[in-house]
């Protein structure tokens, strides 16, 4: 499919998805979000998928929700058509993993964007916020509530009533990202990470990300008594027999699960 806002390249079991809208700091207009919504989906379906990275420039992962589209907007306008509802819920639908590599400005949307996804790889000269209190409104695609998670409420709180900007080294250090690279090796390092990832069982691969994504819904108790389900259900999987016996065997395991 051709996108104008977005480009996809598969190699690898690994879909590279990039951010296109240079002129805009790659603002998240609802053409974007639409084209990456669909993106996201096919990947998804795609046998030659395993592993999704989503990426920008190396000046902008994404500077936000695009403000040039959203101030005519009223409240009945944004309410009836229910703004980043949709795409935001697509994402949460992907069964794979996804990376997000973040280079540059991840502000308002685009950090939500990086937080919605799997895990964070950061450039170093990457730079997350939630700015959207200097536009008369506040974040409206987790920034309150994902980050908070995150970062804990100290940081989350003064990034939302500020705005100001935390750098590679200090969301690193805050649990935001999950570590810090080179800019030029920003998507060579999450390209491998990815790699790395589609090598592995893919049923254990969607069941850990599926464990990992319910200790943000549920208590620990419920968390617990999931991940062990989850854990014991993959006993009835053909990876788990070759998994273990080629640990027992010393040799490298042959995944075949989907
Ligand atoms: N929406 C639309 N256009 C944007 C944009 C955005 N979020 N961010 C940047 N742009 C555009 C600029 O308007 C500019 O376009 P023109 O050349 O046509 O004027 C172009 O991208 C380059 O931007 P700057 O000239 O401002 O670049 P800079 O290097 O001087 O500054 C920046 C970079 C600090 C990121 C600055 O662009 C900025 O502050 N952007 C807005 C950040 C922001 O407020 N994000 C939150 C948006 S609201 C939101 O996301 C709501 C939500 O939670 C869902």
């Amino acid at each position: 499919m051709g996108y104008h806002t977005i480009t996809v390249e598969i190699d690898d079991y690994v879909a590279l998805i990039r951010l296109n809208r240079p002129d805009a700091l790659n603002a998240l207009n609802s053409e974007l979000l639409g084209e990456l919504s669909t993106a996201l989906t096919e990947a998804d379906a795609n046998d030659k998928v395993r592993c999704i990275v989503i990426t920008g420039s190396d000046k902008a992962f994404a500077a936000g929700a695009d403000i040039k589209e959203m101030s005519q907007k009223s409240y009945v306008d944004v309410f009836e058509e229910d703004l980043f509802t949709g795409p935001t819920e697509a994402i949460l639908r992907v069964r794979k993993p996804i990376i997000a590599a973040v280079a540059g400005y991840a502000l308002g949307g685009g950090a939500e964007l990086a937080m919605t996804c799997d895990f964070i790889i950061a450039a170093d000269n990457a730079k997350f916020g939630q700015p959207e209190i200097n536009l008369g409104v506040i974040a409206g695609i987790g920034g309150t509530q994902r980050l908070t998670r995150f970062v804990g409420k100290s940081k989350a709180m003064d990034m939302n009533l500020t705005g100001r900007f935390m750098d590679a080294e200090e969301a690193e250090r805050s649990g935001l990202v999950s570590r810090v690279v080179p800019v030029a090796k920003l998507v060579p390092e999450a390209m491998s990470v990815a790699r790395k990832i589609a090598e592995k069982s893919q049923i254990a691969v969607k069941a850990a990300k599926e464990a990992v994504n319910r200790s943000y819904e549920t208590t620990l108790r419920e968390g617990l008594q999931y991940e062990r389900r989850l854990f014991h259900s993959l006993f009835a999987t053909d990876d788990q027999k070759e998994g273990m016996a080629a640990f027992l065997e010393k040799r490298e395991p042959q995944f075949r699960d989907r």
